[in-house]
């Protein structure tokens, strides 16, 4: 049931950030990533899906129209994989495009016209999730080529009784927040990422107007984590995973965990951080303050806290000040105040202040809490 798809933003990996369509993309380092996501736990923190990107087939379809997975890459055919994702508990996603070909210059045919026929294979195979692009659309309605392969879902998974999690990847050209919701689960609201701070930066300000079209079921996709690619310090992936959580933008993994550090790992699997994102009010994060580069980004979460970033866009050390009421709490006698990434906890009755590194972010979770001792009402 659809409807019950992403009720929170959907976790996992894609292999596009880090491989692109290289030859290291391949049966084995997929498989090898879904170990990995077990054996570190990243299963347990909430990473669910491993979705293979562009290139996984070959670049012409076979003479009955069907796509044909890459010899080379998947040496066993897709179902192999999936099979082996599906085995160690977690999900699996493919990748097409709403046109004749996929994006990458290699690149791989497309979905549009064989929408049903690509679909029933997709459900055969097992497939969970499918991420669909908007390349060489040769102009045809964006409306009608998405709807086509929304329906073409439907219909085979109403067959498997596999629900797929339909991801719109159309780099937000048509403004896809205004009409995602009523085709898919998540609709990207920008272009590619890419591994540096002024891309991560560029994004995030275009995504973070756009809070209020999130919501448990439909969710803006700022497009895929660079954590741990190497483009970027560690206080800025940390401000970058920050950011995403309290966007509450889907996470996924764009590194190869096979040869992640610690520190990448540290960052990835925050559950505290991944608590934020995955909040089941399901609200995006809003801006409250911006001045100077010193931003206090805000989200409500269900038990009445509030996750607050303090995010220096500067390049040197920053005070950023706000209040318990700035960010939009009730008056309490006094507030927790729990720091996400040093894991520390004290406490508040309002002011809320730090000194944040350039391009770092303080991740608070501010909680009204009620006076120790009140009797209860008789
Ligand atoms: C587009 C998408 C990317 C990736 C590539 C693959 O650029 O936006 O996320 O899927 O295509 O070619």
């Amino acid at each position: 049931q659809p409807g019950d798809l992403a009720l929170t933003p959907p976790m996992g990996f894609n292999n596009w950030n880090s491989t692109h369509c290289r030859t290291e993309f391949n049966a084995a380092m997929i498989k090898g990533i879904a170990d990995i996501i077990i054996a570190k736990g990243l299963r347990d923190v909430g990473y669910e899906y491993v979705n293979l990107d562009d290139c996984w087939a070959m670049p012409e379809r076979d003479a009955a129209g069907k796509l044909v997975p890459d010899p080379v890459r998947f040496p066993h055919g897709i179902k192999e994989v999936a099979d082996h994702i599906h085995a160690k508990g977690l999900k699996f996603g493919l990748y097409s495009s709403a046109g004749t070909r996929t994006c990458d210059s290699v690149g791989m045919p497309g979905g549009m016209g064989h929408e049903y026929s690509d679909a029933r294979q997709f459900a055969e195979w097992g497939v969970d999730y499918l991420k669909y692009d908007n390349c060489n659309n040769q102009g045809v309605d964006y409306m009608l080529r998405f709807t086509a392969m929304r329906d073409a879902l439907k219909a085979a998974s109403a067959k498997t009784g596999r629900p797929i999690l339909y991801s719109l990847c159309e780099w937000g050209s048509y403004r896809p927040w205004r009409w995602g919701r009523e085709i898919g689960q998540i609709w990207r609201t920008t272009r590619d990422i890419k591994d540096n701070w002024a891309s991560m930066l560029s994004i995030m300000k275009h995504n973070l107007p756009l809070a209020k079209y999130a919501g448990p079921g439909g969710w803006n996709d700022p497009d895929m984590l660079e954590v741990g690619n190497g483009g970027m310090t560690d206080t800025e992936y940390r401000t970058h995973f920050s950011m995403w959580a309290v966007m509450a933008a889907p996470l996924l993994i764009g590194t190869d965990l096979r040869v992640a550090t610690s520190k990448t790992f540290a960052i990835l699997s925050n559950k505290e951080v991944v608590a934020v994102d995955q909040d089941r009010l399901g609200k995006q994060g809003i801006v409250v303050a911006e001045e100077d580069g010193r931003w206090v980004v805000v989200k409500q979460l269900a038990d009445g806290s509030r996750a607050v970033a303090l995010f220096n866009e500067t390049g040197t050390p920053r005070r950023i000040v706000s209040s318990t009421k700035a960010i939009g709490l009730p008056s309490a006698p006094r507030y927790r105040v729990r720091d996400l990434w040093q894991r520390t906890t004290r406490h508040t009755v309002g002011a809320l202040a730090a000194t944040v590194p350039g391009h770092g972010t303080v991740l608070l979770q501010v909680t009204p809490e009620r006076e120790f001792s009140r009797s209860p009402r008789p």
